[in-house]
């Protein structure tokens, strides 16, 4: 737009850039709006918090500005007015929705990492170039698209596409056909007869973990994610101190992801956290729970990809809906066991939103002061009681 206003000015036309904000980020970009200014473009911004159309009028072949400090209208004469707009993502995205690609804030798609793999979607096989990351120059544009190219043909050059190891494994002698993992597995990856031994297709299980947390046998593990080991994660994080302790389950594609992030930004999060990850909200089960509590953990938090009423961030097709549901039970459980259903939370959290990940763990640790209170008042009440 700058460039323009230049061209512009060079043919002898008078220049008036109306604007709320403006950012010059590429190349010699600044040294661009220098010498707009130098050249006699007029640069006139408006405060950000009004509404430009109660600013800005057009009134027969004027442009009137309301001016704040003398509260009085410039009219500016004009033969030709460009109205620039900034770049939104589409409000229906439906190749995210599709693909199931993690979004950023402001809506517009999520790279795996910003700096090691800004080409590659979460989602394995999936690239992206352009804006659909938000904002780029066409040159810039140009070079991710020639990136994006290269990646795909290399996977497209390969005889055999290499899957990640994690899917699911049902053992046939603990099975006993009650068919619930088929009935939450989202990709129809579970076969099998009612009461009878059902088995997994490898090719379409995508390692969520979802059909192993509602097996009522324990007949399926997930292989790095088993019971065994999360359960042992839980010991060790509730080894010491555990009601001074959060145990915060993350899904590895946008939680933890958040986590990750927050490291990198040096954004601080309270000790008390500890960390478990899953590849998805929904591998989290009931008797997960169940045993963090029993372990005397001062509160549980449950964290996953964003699910609203637009759709879901989760990266194995809407499971984290299943971790929604199944989270209400629990709420539900505890408060009959006798415990504060507040030590028992719930976050979403989209890969790119370290801070708010931070700022619930910071809300945890106050969870965890009025615990310690409640605890100490009854304890102080039940010592009166016996004398
Ligand atoms: Fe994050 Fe499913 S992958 S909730």
């Amino acid at each position: 737009m700058i460039h323009q206003a230049i061209e512009l000015r060079d043919q002898g036309k008078n220049v008036t850039v109306i604007y709320k904000d403006i950012r010059t980020f590429s190349r010699n970009a600044e040294e661009m709006y220098y010498e707009a200014g130098m050249k006699g473009v007029v640069f006139a911004q408006i405060p950000q918090e009004v509404n430009v159309e109660e600013f800005v009028k057009y009134e027969n072949g004027n442009v009137i500005i309301k001016e704040e400090l003398l509260n009085e209208e410039i009219a500016i004469p004009t033969d030709l007015l460009v109205l620039a707009v900034g770049i939104d993502p589409p409000e229906d995205h439906h190749a995210a929705d599709l693909l199931k690609l993690s979004k950023t804030e402001d809506d517009f798609l999520l790279e795996l990492h910003p700096k090691l793999a800004p080409l590659e979607a979460a989602v394995h096989g999936v690239y992206m170039a352009g804006n659909v990351r938000g904002p780029v120059l066409a040159e810039e544009a140009i070079s991710q698209g020639l990136g994006a190219a290269a990646k795909a043909s290399e996977l497209l050059s390969k005889n055999t596409v290499t899957k990640e190891p994690i899917t699911a494994k049902i053992d046939p002698d603990k099975c006993i056909g009650c068919t619930r993992c088929a009935q939450v597995c989202t990709y129809g990856a579970i076969e099998g007869e009612k009461k009878q031994t059902h088995h997994v297709i490898e090719a379409a299980c995508m390692g969520c973990g979802n059909c192993a947390s509602v097996c009522p046998t324990d007949a399926i593990e997930m292989p790095g994610f088993t019971n065994e080991q999360i359960m042992a994660q839980i010991d060790l994080a509730l080894q010491e101190n555990p009601e001074d302790k959060v145990v915060v389950f993350a899904c590895n594609w946008c939680s933890y992801a958040g986590a990750d992030l927050a490291g990198i930004s040096k954004i601080q999060y309270p000790p008390s956290s500890r960390i478990i990850r899953t590849m998805c909200s929904a591998r989290i089960s009931s008797k997960m729970v169940d045993y963090a509590f029993k372990k005397n953990a001062g509160a549980v938090l449950v964290t996953g990809c964003r699910l609203t009423d637009k759709g879901s961030d989760c990266h194995y097709n809407y499971a984290n809906k299943y971790t929604w549901e199944r989270f209400q039970k629990w709420k539900k459980k505890i408060t009959h066991k006798g415990i504060d259903p507040d030590r028992l939370q719930l976050q979403w959290v989209s890969a790119s939103e370290g801070i708010i990940l931070a700022r619930k763990l910071y809300e945890m640790e106050e969870v965890l002061k009025r615990f310690k209170e409640k605890t100490k008042a009854q304890a102080g009440q039940s010592s009166q009681g016996a004398e």
